[in-house]
């Protein structure tokens, strides 16, 4: 008998990280999951997401331009030379993690104000509109699989002080 509650047992909690944690990650199945890596000189305080025509929509589109409409605090100097890096990471459902996907140097280093990003960011609280169009690198969207769970990293780098934002969101996504 006590053999047979330490099997369901098992049994239950094996389900629960295979078929419960590990299918959407963070509950990205209902909704979108981000979080900011600590900075003295910027916060941000909520990030949502819509497409070109400023409508909300989940899951996201990758295969068409995406707007991150953040309520932010600048509370360094204004920024205006801006770099910014993308890293793009696929879930593997089977081994419950992240990899990392190619990108071919084609999302880093870009100027963040020609990319998505209006320039000067001033100073204090603000929303900030960062739109983000993967659909120019089709090399990169060739390698996206039809809704599943998508992880974004951005880093903005203010060329004129070395501080860095890093912003990682987690969305279910559709290609097409
Ligand atoms: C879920 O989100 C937290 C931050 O809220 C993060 O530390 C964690 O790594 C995320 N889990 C996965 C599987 O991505
Ligand atoms: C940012 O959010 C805070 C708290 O909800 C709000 O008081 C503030 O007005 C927002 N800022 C902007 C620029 O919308």
């Amino acid at each position: 008998m006590q053999n047979l509650f330490l099997s369901l047992f098992l049994f239950a909690s094996f389900s629960s990280s295979v078929f419960g944690d590990c299918t959407w990650p963070n509950s990205t199945d209902t909704a979108n999951h981000w979080w900011q890596n600590p900075s003295s000189i910027f916060t941000i305080y909520s990030l949502t997401t819509t497409n070109e025509q400023s409508q909300q929509e989940y899951p996201i589109h990758l295969g068409a331009p995406l707007v991150a409409v953040l309520n932010a605090t600048n509370t360094g100097p204004v920024i205006s030379q801006l770099q910014e890096d993308i890293a793009l990471a696929e879930w593997d459902p089977n081994n419950c993690k992240w990899n990392t996907l190619p990108t071919f140097g084609l999302l880093n280093n870009l100027n963040g104000c020609t990319n998505g990003i209006a320039c000067p960011i001033p100073q204090g609280n603000q929303v900030l509109k960062v739109t983000i169009d993967f659909s120019k690198f089709q090399a990169i969207i060739g390698l996206l699989k039809n809704d599943a769970p998508y992880q974004l990293q951005i880093t903005l780098t203010n060329k004129a002080t070395g501080d860095k934002i890093v912003v990682t969101a987690q969305a279910r996504a559709e290609i097409h």
